[in-house]
């Protein structure tokens, strides 16, 4: 059987590098990686792949790395937890340049299928104004107010997709990514979510025998998280089904940040102070995901809870903090 050649963009970063940490699985896969990271950097990297450092902004690069590609992930873009897309909107927005320069580039090159990660940053910011809201539904998207910057891009460029299929037949699939965390991402350095932030802080506090850790806003504030291997399963059923909707990719379990702090000492065993910083990036009131429409069109669901996922998670920046070993497995069984 001819093998599939796949590109997948962003495979140096947390969600790129699960991705395609999944697809090796698959021995019919010839996997092409790429990522603006150099390679040392990268989170994850198989010497068995083609593996390219280089800037997707650039069209030159998309024409080069497309070709004889049959699919395109592409989950590269410039991102980050709130302390990022708060501070850094412009460098947000330019990512827009790496998914028009794919499609142009996937177009020319004729691949079959272009796959394209959004964010729930694209929802309407006037619908987000309350704690513990009902989940978000894909409609709620409009009329638009999506989260300045970061979210403005996001959902131009899912309408991007949806124009290339409809006026240039390119099959284009899209979902919107509810806050996904896990083992071998970002829990350091400025650019990291909430779930690995706390657990970094609880970890410390606990080494340190530290009393207190700094929470940004007053912690009453809700989100959903979703663990990395639901999103992959997430991510691989939408782009292999017939479906070019696009869909929530989340969690309908959703938590205040004091909430999730509980759960993290729990899982520590070590219990914290909390002392509230009400001048750091917040982003959204509240945010869930409404999962009603990709349940019923594709059959997905997360199978993991979010102390499930917190537990896996902490045990891997445990890991790395103390002695820097990752460990291999990250599923429940
Ligand atoms: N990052 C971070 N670090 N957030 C904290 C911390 C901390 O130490 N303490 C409290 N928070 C609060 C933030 O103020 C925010 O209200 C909430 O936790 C969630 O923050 P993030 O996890 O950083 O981001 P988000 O949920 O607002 O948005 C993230 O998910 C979106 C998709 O749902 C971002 O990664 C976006 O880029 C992404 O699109």
């Amino acid at each position: 059987m001819a093998k599939k050649n796949i590109l997948i963009c962003g495979a140096g970063g947390f969600i790129g590098g699960h991705l395609v940490n999944h697809l090796l699985k698959d021995k019919s896969n010839n996997l092409i990686c790429a990522d603006i990271k150099p390679k040392e950097y990268w989170f994850q990297i198989y010497e068995e792949n083609k593996n390219f450092s280089l800037d997707l902004k650039e069209y030159e690069n998309c024409l080069e790395v497309t070709k004889n590609i049959d699919y395109v992930l592409n989950m590269a873009c410039n991102m980050g937890g709130m302390g990022f897309i708060e501070n850094n909107k412009a460098e947000c927005m330019l990512s827009v340049l790496i998914n028009t320069n794919l499609l142009r580039a996937g177009l020319k090159n004729k691949i079959k299928k272009y796959f394209y990660s959004s964010s729930a940053c694209a929802y309407n910011a006037s619908k987000q104004n309350e704690t513990f809201i009902k989940g978000l539904k894909e409609s709620d998207a409009y009329p638009a107010m999506p989260e300045d910057g970061y979210g403005w891009e996001k959902l131009f460029s899912e309408r991007m997709c949806r124009h290339f299929q409809e006026d240039f037949n390119l099959e284009t699939r899209v979902v919107r990514y509810h806050n996904i965390y896990g083992p071998l991402g970002t829990y350091n350095g400025g650019r990291e979510k909430a779930p690995a932030a706390l657990c970094r802080k609880i970890i410390d506090a606990k080494i340190n025998k530290k009393k207190e850790i700094d929470v940004w806003g007053d912690g009453e504030q809700t989100r959903s998280f979703l663990y990395i291997e639901d999103c992959i399963r997430g991510t691989m059923n939408v782009f292999n089904s017939n479906h070019s909707d696009v869909f929530n990719v989340g969690s309908e379990e959703q938590v205040s940040i004091n909430q999730m702090i509980g759960i993290i000492e729990e899982i520590a065993g070590y219990k914290v102070n909390k002392n509230y910083q009400l001048d750091k990036p917040k982003g959204v009131r509240g945010r869930s995901s409404d999962n009603t429409f990709i349940k019923s069109k594709i059959n997905w669901e997360p199978n993991y809870s979010l102390r499930e996922g917190l537990k896996l998670t902490y045990d891997w920046i445990h890991s790395e903090m103390t002695n820097g070993t990752n460990i291999s497995k990250f599923t429940k069984s």
